[in-house]
């Protein structure tokens, strides 16, 4: 059988925090002009946590490229079993950094009720609510290696059917809502944003090597676009990625 190249992006490397925003906006901000650009709109998925911040509200500002905001449809990846307007729901991160600037312009926010007294009846909920494919997914990556709400060794790590689950996380808030496999893997443009040294051996482990490690859930978004600052990026030996070929 022919062998095929299975490319692994190479990650890029900001210069500093600063740049860090303005790299992940940029591209953020590019990937959801091409698919309203293909597609006519752009189902856009949100990471929670804290790094995203300054890069959500980079976008907001807009200074990237000119977005049609109407056009986009705005999802979360996860979400913490907390009301809205709790300080660690990822919907008030994400509303303080970029929807209140994005939904005057005709965003429209389909948010994951954390609040729900139901955590898997609310799941469900959001399951159908997705749309068949992401057009742009943004993640973030714990030093653990967990994205969006799979945490290494935990069944929803190696979900195939449902799209979102409940989750018990091992870092509080305990309970979770989050997205699984299919979702990452179904989505066509995936977009990973970590910062911190603290980060830099976990980012070694999952883009270092050539086959993919199934004990860490980041690894599902290995051939992903990963923008790192120079904290997570220092445990990267070479800053070229080997092609790998595979039967
Ligand atoms: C969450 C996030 C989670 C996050 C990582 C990194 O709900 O916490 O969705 O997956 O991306 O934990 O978090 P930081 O950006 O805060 O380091």
């Amino acid at each position: 059988m022919a062998a095929s190249l299975e490319m692994i992006i190479p990650p890029l490397v900001a210069d500093d925090r600063r740049s860090f925003a303005e790299l992940g906006a940029g591209i953020i901000a590019g990937e959801i002009a091409r698919s309203v650009g293909e597609r006519g709109s752009c189902a856009l998925m949100l990471a929670g946590g804290s790094t995203p911040r300054t890069i959500y509200e980079r976008l907001a500002a807009g200074r990237e490229e000119q977005i049609s905001w109407s056009k986009v449809s705005v999802y979360f990846g996860d979400e913490r079993c907390v009301p809205p307007d709790d300080p660690q729901s990822n919907y008030a991160m994400a509303r303080g950094s970029l929807l209140n600037s994005i939904v005057p312009a005709g965003a429209q926010v389909h948010r994951m009720r954390g609040e729900a007294a139901d955590p898997d009846g609310a799941a469900t909920d959001y399951d159908s609510l997705l749309p068949g494919r992401i057009d742009v997914l943004v993640l973030g990556m714990g030093t653990d290696g967990h994205i969006a709400s799979l945490f290494p060794g935990q069944p929803a790590a190696h979900e195939t059917i449902r799209r979102v689950v409940a989750v018990k996380s091992p870092r509080p808030p305990a309970c979770r809502l989050t997205i699984t496999p299919p979702v990452i893997m179904n989505a066509r443009s995936v977009i990973v944003l970590v910062s911190g040294p603290d980060k830099a051996a976990m980012v070694a482990r999952v883009l270092g090597s050539d086959d993919r490690d199934e004990s860490i859930p980041a690894s599902l978004a290995r051939h992903a676009r990963w923008i790192l600052d120079p904290g997570a990026a220092s445990g990267l030996s070479a800053p070229g990625r080997k092609l790998k070929a595979s039967e």
